[in-house]
């Protein structure tokens, strides 16, 4: 679960917020696109999430986390949830494709026994078994993007994020790109992506989100458009075709009992009351969502903000990596109109 709850964001010195009273909700296994014009705050928003940025104010909690109570020592356990993906890739030029997704495995203490089971599996579920030894110079951009998903996947992330990961990819490679994390979505990774590209956005018809100047101006929950003026498309002679969305607007308060529990060495229960300001709240108190009444948000007051984690290991990772490479070849087994399209 992605929780924003009226997060603004003042970059030192600028008048106005980069992001203005921010609410949004984003469900377990959601797949949702956040679109919006050049300097609407896309990034910003993203880099909430992964703590590259604190919110001015407003709070935000990810997965369990409350950003609250995050210290800089809890960063990697985040880090080990959420997957990013850039528009500029972000490989290491001097390593093959294995050796930049062994890496991420590496840096959070993995064994190379596991290192050595988990990395050909994300290769082969990425489609780029093959370019394996290849170094990022030797690659498409496709194939560029393809690796940089690999090794945010590697850590078997329950969230997957995706900061215009088209932006610098012709139409076809999008298209490639945007298919593999669906399908990396229909595994069950929440997926939230943000992106210019109005083509895309209108063919997968899912949730989407709309920024403009800070605020979220929109969020139609399915069968979502980009309505912004000038937005344009790249991906030529696709249909589109389906009815136009609903736009809902995204509701102001977002402490809602749909929140998930969070698990933590709880102390005590308190109320959340809508605020515009953060809460002042003692230092070592660390309060996460729990599942309240209809009428009220509550909230659970914990030790810390994390929840006592599984252990950092990639291993029960690798089982859904099999699951998934099980049912890729159980659909090849099938006949060929009746298969799921996986994208190689
Ligand atoms: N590090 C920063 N310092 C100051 N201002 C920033 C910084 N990053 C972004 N901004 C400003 O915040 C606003 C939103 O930017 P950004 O989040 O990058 O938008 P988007 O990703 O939608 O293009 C812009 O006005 C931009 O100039
Ligand atoms: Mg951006």
């Amino acid at each position: 679960m992605i929780l924003l709850d009226n997060v603004s964001k003042y970059y030192k010195g600028d008048k106005k917020p980069a992001l203005d009273e921010v609410n949004l909700h984003i469900q377990p296994k959601e797949f949702v696109f956040l679109v919006g014009p050049s300097g609407a705050g896309k990034s910003t928003l993203i880099k909430m999430l992964t703590r590259e940025e604190k919110p001015s104010y407003g709070n935000i909690m990810v997965g369990g986390i409350d950003y609250r109570y995050m210290k800089k020592k809890h960063i990697p356990h985040l880090r080990r949830r959420i997957g990013v993906v850039f528009q500029d890739f972000k490989l290491l030029p001097n390593r093959t494709v294995y050796e930049n997704v062994a890496f991420a495995l590496e840096i959070v203490g993995v064994s190379n026994a596991e290192i050595k089971r988990t990395v050909p599996k994300v290769l082969e579920l990425v489609g780029l078994s093959e370019q394996a030894h290849k170094f990022p110079g030797e690659l498409s951009g496709g194939q560029r993007q393809r690796t940089a998903i690999a090794r945010s996947m590697a850590r078997q992330p329950k969230i997957l994020i995706a900061d215009e990961p088209t932006g610098n990819l012709d139409p076809e490679n999008s298209w490639g790109i945007i298919k593999l994390l669906e399908e990396i979505n229909n595994f069950g990774t929440t997926i939230l992506v943000t992106t210019h590209d109005a083509e895309v956005v209108n063919q997968l018809k899912k949730r989407v989100v709309t920024l403009s100047d800070g605020k979220i101006i929109g969020d139609q929950k399915v069968g979502g458009h980009y309505d912004l003026d000038g937005s344009r498309s790249r991906i030529a002679k696709r249909s589109l075709g389906g009815p136009a969305p609903t736009t809902i607007q995204s509701q102001p308060h977002i402490l809602t009992p749909q929140a998930q529990i969070i698990t933590s060495t709880s102390v005590q229960t308190i109320t959340a009351q809508p605020q515009t300001k953060p809460v002042a709240t003692p230092a070592s108190a660390a309060p996460a969502i729990k599942t309240a009444p209809k009428t009220q948000a509550r909230t659970t007051v914990a030790k810390n903000p994390i929840k006592p984690a599984a252990k950092p290991s990639v291993s029960s990772g690798s089982a859904v990596l099999e699951q998934m490479k099980k049912a890729k070849a159980a659909d090849a087994a099938k006949p060929v109109a009746k298969r799921r399209k996986f994208i190689h």
